[in-house]
């Protein structure tokens, strides 16, 4: 997407700067129909998602993926909907252009549409969020139609679902082979068919994705899906590298763990050296 961030700085839009245009679902239909790429990044608090908003970035995901970058958790399943919504209303009250999507944790829809709506539900009102990410295909059609029917938009996520690690048997490739390959694009059409406004594909072979995006009217974006995918999402921690280890699909864009350590370092170093705070940075009377 093409639209230029404003680049407020403060965590309020600048007066006499215009408020960007919310990205909307309809735009990622456009976005898709014009060859334009979709970015998203995941976000969980107030300080990251007003850079990441006034960098441009499209969607800001808050993943239930909190649990083991934020959380200290080992996975995401026992991350709660009690967790999630402070993050997703941090995100929310800072991303003035981005689409914020909050993540449905295990548990919290699975069980009926009915649950799914009522998860739904408390993340857009109580958390200030645009649409809601689930994970799963054909089995959670019927919850997508009910609250893509209510005005809740969805996006779906397919390929590995981390909430189901424990039947895929770990992290692993999925919709290897025709036949699952197959599969993956019948539940991404099953998604499509209930209202899903864009599906993420993780961890597929480059072939599976391209084919779904192929076939698909709404945007596929990628996580370790190759490049013929309509846009491309990452976990921040991994982009920014902030983290000792990240899987090989991720990039690292920058350094920021790395730029943290040093500042910590510094401010530590000044402070037992008695050099902060200097005169600039106390009050004389
Ligand atoms: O929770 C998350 O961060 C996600 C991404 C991996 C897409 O679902």
């Amino acid at each position: 997407m093409t639209d230029q961030p404003t680049g407020a700085t403060s965590g309020q839009p600048e007066q006499g700067v215009p408020v960007p245009k919310r990205v909307r679902v309809h735009h990622l239909v456009q976005d898709k129909e014009r060859g334009e790429q979709i970015t998203m990044l995941t976000a969980y608090d107030a300080v990251t998602a007003r850079i990441f908003d006034e960098a441009g970035i499209d969607m800001l995901l808050v993943g239930d993926s909190i649990g083991n970058t934020m959380l200290g958790l080992p996975s995401t399943i026992p991350v709660t909907v009690e967790e999630m919504l402070p993050a997703v209303r941090a995100v929310a009250s800072a991303a003035h252009r981005a689409m914020v999507v909050a993540d449905l944790p295990f548990g919290s829809y699975e069980a009926s549409p009915q649950q799914a709506f009522a998860t739904a539900v408390r993340m857009l009102k109580e958390g200030g969020a645009h649409a809601v990410k689930l994970e799963g295909g054909e089995r959670v059609a019927e919850h997508v139609r009910l609250l893509t029917g209510a005005g809740i938009p969805v996006v779906g996520h397919l390929g590995f679902t981390p909430q189901s690690e424990n039947i895929l048997g770990g992290k692993r490739v999925q919709g290897r082979g025709n036949e699952a390959a197959e599969r993956l694009v019948a539940d991404a059409v099953a998604l499509q068919e209930a209202g899903a406004c864009a599906v993420v594909l993780e961890m597929v072979p480059t072939p599976a994705a391209a084919r779904a995006t192929e076939i698909l009217r709404i945007p596929t974006i990628g996580i370790g899906a190759g490049p013929e995918c309509d846009g491309q999402v990452l976990v921040w921690t991994d982009m920014a590298g902030m983290g000792s280890w990240s899987p090989r699909f991720a990039k690292q864009f920058g350094e920021v763990g790395a730029a943290l350590y040093t500042a910590s370092r510094k401010f530590a170093e000044e402070v037992r050296e008695r050099r902060f705070p200097g005169p600039e940075h106390s009050f004389a009377e």
